[in-house]
C-alpha cells in the first residue's frame, strides 16, 4: 500500500511539474480556502466539513469527481483551470491520500475546465446523495460523518 501512495505521489508531483507556476498550491490554499477550510483542512464544524480522511472519497463514488470542482468553493474561486486542478491534486493526496480509489486519476488542466463550466444547481441535495453512495464503515469517526 505504502509504495502505491508513493508511485500516486511521484505520478501527480511530475504531472504538477508539467504545469508548474510560481505559485505552488500550498499558497493557493492559504490564500483562497484556509480561511474557511482551516490550515490543516478540518474545517468549522456545523459549517464546514471536514476534508481530512473524507475528501478523497467522492472520487470512488459517482458523482463525486464533478462535485469536487464543481462546489464553489473550487470553481468560483479565482485560480485559474491549471491552478485549480493542481490544487484539488494536492489537496486529495495531502488530507486524504488514503481514501483514493486505487485508480486514481490526477485532475488535468482540460478536464476542470470541462466541469467548471457546467454549473451545479442544488449543492446540497447534490452533496447529500454522494455522500450517501460512500461504503459503510466499519466503526464510525466524526470525520466519517460529515
Ligand atoms: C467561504 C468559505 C469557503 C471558502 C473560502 C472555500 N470553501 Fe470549500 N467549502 C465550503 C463549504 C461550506 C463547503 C461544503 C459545501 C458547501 O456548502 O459549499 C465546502 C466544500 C468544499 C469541497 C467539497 C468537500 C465536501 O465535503 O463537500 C471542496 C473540494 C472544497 N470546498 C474546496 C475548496 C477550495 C479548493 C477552496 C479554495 C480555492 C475553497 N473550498 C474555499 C466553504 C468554503
Amino acid at each position: 500500500m505504502r509504495l502505491l501512495f508513493l508511485c500516486l505521489i511521484l505520478q501527480v508531483s511530475n504531472s504538477l511539474a508539467q504545469t508548474a507556476d510560481s505559485v505552488a498550491p500550498q499558497q493557493h490554499y492559504m490564500l483562497h480556502c484556509q480561511g474557511c477550510h482551516q490550515a490543516d483542512g478540518s474545517g468549522l464544524p456545523g459549517s464546514v466539513p471536514s476534508m481530512r480522511n473524507l475528501v478523497g472519497k467522492f472520487l470512488a463514488v459517482p458523482g463525486g469527481r464533478e462535485y469536487l470542482v464543481q462546489v464553489p468553493g473550487s470553481s468560483l474561486s479565482p485560480l485559474n483551470d491549471a491552478e485549480l486542478a493542481e490544487l484539488l491534486n494536492w489537496l486529495l493526496l495531502s488530507m486524504s491520500a488514503q481514501n483514493l480509489p486505487p485508480d486514481f486519476q490526477a485532475y488535468s488542466e482540460s478536464e476542470v475546465k470541462l466541469l467548471r463550466s457546467e454549473t451545479m444547481l442544488d449543492l446540497l441535495t447534490t452533496r447529500a446523495a454522494i455522500v450517501s453512495r460512500f461504503p459503510p464503515e466499519p466503526e464510525s469517526s466524526p470525520e466519517s460523518s460529515p
